[in-house]
């Protein structure tokens, strides 16, 4: 895993670094799935940090769960997949699975998702248990390259905006 609160990473080329399998053994990982296409990488993703030792939490939007049910996590991590912010108010699950998570993933991250995080718009769970939580994020935006390099406070500037506080790819070379 990147160090936390350092961007890193060179976003595309280059082979894939190698998981310390290690360091994930034991670790509560909040794993993030935004409505991006790559949602379906994010079940292979779940399934390494599951074999690495890791307890994985999938928080999905509504637009991932358009991409990849909760039943796919929910069977491949062992755990419930909550549907939303409402799900269960007495439990205020958006504070219990933030104060459970020691490192919050959001993979594959949205140029919305990116947008609200860096905003710190709180309109879903993800994005709740990501303003209730004060650990390291990771975030993996996937989008189309024209997307990414949008001069727009978009992803990109949003990724860099939040950079001091989030690990995130170094965007692409233009
Ligand atoms: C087929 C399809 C693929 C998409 N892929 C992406 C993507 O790779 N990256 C992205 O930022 N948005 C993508 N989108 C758009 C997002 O789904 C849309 O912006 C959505 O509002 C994101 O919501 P969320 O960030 O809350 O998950 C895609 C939409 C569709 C229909």
């Amino acid at each position: 895993m990147a160090e936390p609160g350092r961007a890193g990473g060179q976003g595309g080329a280059g082979p894939a670094p190698r998981p310390n399998r290690a360091a994930l053994h034991g670790a509560r990982v909040l794993l993030g799935v935004s409505g991006g296409i790559a949602a379906y990488k994010a079940a292979e993703l779940a399934r390494e940090l599951l074999r690495s030792g890791a307890e994985v939490q999938p928080l999905l939007t509504a637009a991932g769960e358009r991409m990849v049910s909760r039943a796919t996590f929910a069977a491949l991590t062992g755990r419930p997949v909550p549907a939303s912010l409402w799900d269960d108010p007495a439990a205020v699950e958006h504070v219990a699975l933030a104060r459970w998570g020691q490192v919050l993933v959001v993979a594959p991250a949205t140029a919305h998702t990116l947008a609200r995080l860096a905003a710190g718009l709180a309109d879903d769970l993800l994005t709740n248990v990501a303003l209730a939580f004060p650990g390291p994020v990771v975030v993996a935006p996937a989008m189309h390259t024209e997307m990414w390099q949008h001069p727009a406070p978009g992803p990109t500037s949003s990724c860099w905006r939040a950079a001091a506080s989030w690990s995130c790819p170094r965007p692409p070379a233009r």
